[in-house]
């Protein structure tokens, strides 16, 4: 994947609008890429594309996308396909959580979120890889969470959309050995975006301080998928964390994501 811009072909992210979509749009401008920016806030991206044309040799294109239906990730490759443009790296990043009792928040915004999380980044993954082997090159980067190392009570079913991603992303990892194509799966933790206001979830202010920027989670993220690796999870606290959910039992360890998660932990 090495060579100046244009030869690297183009990298589509999902979610550039904001936080670690955002940031990984500007890193990968850095790398020298060509760049597809898709999100629901066109002016947000019209913005990023022209901050990252003026600052860098790169091109910058805008698709205006709705990913919470089919459609929309159909109309998203549709688009990309008439820009005439090869993707050789694809980020599904665009993701949002649903804070709250299972019982209480409102079905019709839990489904959203798994067409969203789960559906529309599966779309893309199998959409983009299939054009990737045939071309024998591609870098696929997809942003899960380090909740999706254990259940996480009152994020019930964002964590298990991100489990969702870690799985599937690592097995299409093992199956494309040998392909010049690569799929990375980046497992954030506690990030300043607006991730905690969309999601309804007001934080107490003992977890604002272990907030990681969006700026070091999209070095760490394109730093890893530019080698190909499986998994990486940013920061050292999140990586023991993450070890930690995956050795300690159940009973344990869904308390303790419990008293982090729950509404009333000022
Ligand atoms: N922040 C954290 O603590 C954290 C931790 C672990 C994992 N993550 C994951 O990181 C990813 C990025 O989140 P973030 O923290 O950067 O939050 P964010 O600032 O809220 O960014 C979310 C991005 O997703 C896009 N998006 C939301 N709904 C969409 C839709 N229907 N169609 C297309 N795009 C849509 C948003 O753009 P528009 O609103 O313009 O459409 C925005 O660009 C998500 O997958 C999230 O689950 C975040």
């Amino acid at each position: 994947m090495a060579g100046k811009s244009g030869d690297r072909g183009v990298a589509l992210v999902t979610g550039a609008s904001s936080g670690i979509g955002e940031e990984i749009a500007k890193r990968l401008a850095l790398e020298g890429f060509d760049l597809v920016l898709a999100a629901r806030r066109g002016d947000r991206l019209k913005e990023l594309a022209t901050q990252l044309e003026r600052e860098h040799r790169t091109r910058a294109h805008v698709v205006v996308a709705d990913l919470s239906s089919l459609e929309g990730a159909k109309q998203l490759t549709a688009d990309v396909a008439r820009l005439g443009l090869e993707v050789t790296v694809l980020v599904n990043n665009a993701g949002f959580g649903v804070h709250g009792n299972l019982a209480d928040v409102p079905i019709e915004r839990t489904l959203e979120m798994v067409q969203l999380n789960v559906v529309s980044l599966t779309f893309l993954t199998q959409h983009y890889v299939k054009e990737m082997v045939s071309g024998g090159r591609g870098r696929i980067l997809q942003i899960s969470s380090i909740g999706a190392f254990q259940p996480s009570p009152y994020y019930a079913v964002y964590s298990a959309t991100k489990a969702f991603v870690l799985s599937m992303s690592e097995a299409l990892h093992y199956e494309l050995q040998g392909t010049g194509v690569t799929c990375t799966t980046s497992c954030p933790g506690l990030t300043a975006t607006e991730f905690h206001k969309v999601a309804d979830h007001e934080k107490p202010d003992w977890m604002n301080s272990l907030q990681m920027t969006a700026q070091e989670v999209a070095r760490i993220s394109v730093s890893a998928m530019l080698r190909g690796d499986r998994v990486t999870v940013p920061g050292p606290t999140n990586w023991l964390t993450s070890v930690l959910a995956q050795v300690m039992p159940k009973s344990l360890i869904i308390p303790m994501a419990a008293a982090t998660m729950r509404k009333s932990a000022h």
